[in-house]
């Protein structure tokens, strides 16, 4: 089916390559399609989204590889587990509060969220772990939502928080926890609303799996994976630097900023290269080489001007 939402982008700004590419995952959504059906795999629905200028004419990494190969420590620390153990989880109905140093204080429920007008994103995503992989993402801008809750000029930075749900989240009810909950993440203010930073809804043209964050995940392309919080309840402005999962776990391992940087090597593993998913050839001639922000640097380097990149990692 045709998408009812003509694409934002005129068609001269992007390559016959990427247009097909949007095309495909063009999915016109009836208005019920966002009445989201039962918890479990099975309940992804088809999404509207309209092509962006932000994408990728790279090949995606294979569907079944993006929703089988997961980091979502609440469902248990295996790639396997996320979509193992995240059927009983229920992302609707979902609300989501922002707080903090904000002028306009609320609380989104999924329909509003889902009413952002979205597009599809084609983003190469980079896991601190060096592997990668090429995702068609359907979401809104971070700073659209932002600017519904008017941040005060003290707000610095963006703290996120993921849902506790033990009940329905394995990995958070286990003898062995092996981080403290909830995951929690941060930007800096600029980071948050720059235009490639997103809040993601769903991929390759359908609602969020639950291990892949549902109903709504953050994804900043330009850093490593342990940044995209997912299942996020909670965004707060703040004025300091907000604490982060990661950084609380292993402060000399994951720093604050967490920037896709080849030169500046994790201190058990180097970054200078990564494994696409998908394409084989775990550690043999697959590996390609790792580009300053992930490729983005264009976009994304004068965000950190000045500043000491491997004291800043
Ligand atoms: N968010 C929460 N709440 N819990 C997690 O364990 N793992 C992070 C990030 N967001 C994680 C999380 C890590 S380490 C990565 S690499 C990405 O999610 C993986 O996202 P994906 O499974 O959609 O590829």
């Amino acid at each position: 089916m045709p998408s009812t939402r003509v694409p934002k982008i005129a068609a001269t700004d992007i390559t016959p390559e990427r247009f097909f590419l949007n095309r495909r995952s063009f999915i016109a959504a009836a208005a019920g399609s966002l009445a989201l059906g039962p918890p479990g795999a099975s309940r992804a629905a088809a999404l509207e989204a309209s092509a962006s200028k932000f994408t990728l004419d790279e090949a995606l990494t294979p569907e079944k590889d993006a929703t089988t190969y997961n980091n979502f420590y609440e469902f248990g620390t295996g790639k396997g587990d996320p979509a193992a153990n995240s059927a009983n989880f229920k992302p609707a109905p979902w609300t989501m509060k922002i707080d903090g140093l904000v002028g306009k204080p609320r609380e989104f429920g999924l329909e509003e969220l889902l009413a952002f007008p979205l597009e599809e994103r084609i983003y190469r995503m980079r896991c601190v772990e060096a592997w990668s992989m090429v995702i068609p993402w359907v979401g809104f801008p971070l700073a659209a939502l932002l600017d519904k809750v008017e941040p005060l000029g003290s707000a610095k930075y963006v703290a996120f928080e993921t849902v506790v749900r033990p009940e329905e989240m394995p990995g958070q009810s286990g003898y062995f926890q092996p981080l403290e909950w909830p995951y929690r993440e941060g930007l800096r203010l600029d980071e948050a609303r720059h235009p490639l930073t997103i809040l993601s809804v769903g991929l390759y043209g359908k609602t969020l799996p639950n291990q892949n964050g549902a109903p709504i995940r953050l994804v900043v392309p330009w850093k490593y994976g342990f940044k995209g919080i997912k299942s996020i309840v909670r965004i707060s402005l703040t004025e300091t630097p907000p604490p982060c999962t990661w950084n609380l776990a292993g402060p000399n391992e994951y720093g604050f900023y967490a920037n896709v940087n080849p030169d500046v090597d994790h201190p058990r593993w180097s970054q200078a290269t990564e494994n696409r998913i998908g394409e084989g050839g775990f550690f043999g001639a697959n590996r390609r080489d790792t580009l300053p922000f992930n490729g983005y640097a264009e976009e994304v380097a004068s965000l950190y001007a000045g500043m000491d990149l491997r004291a800043n990692f």
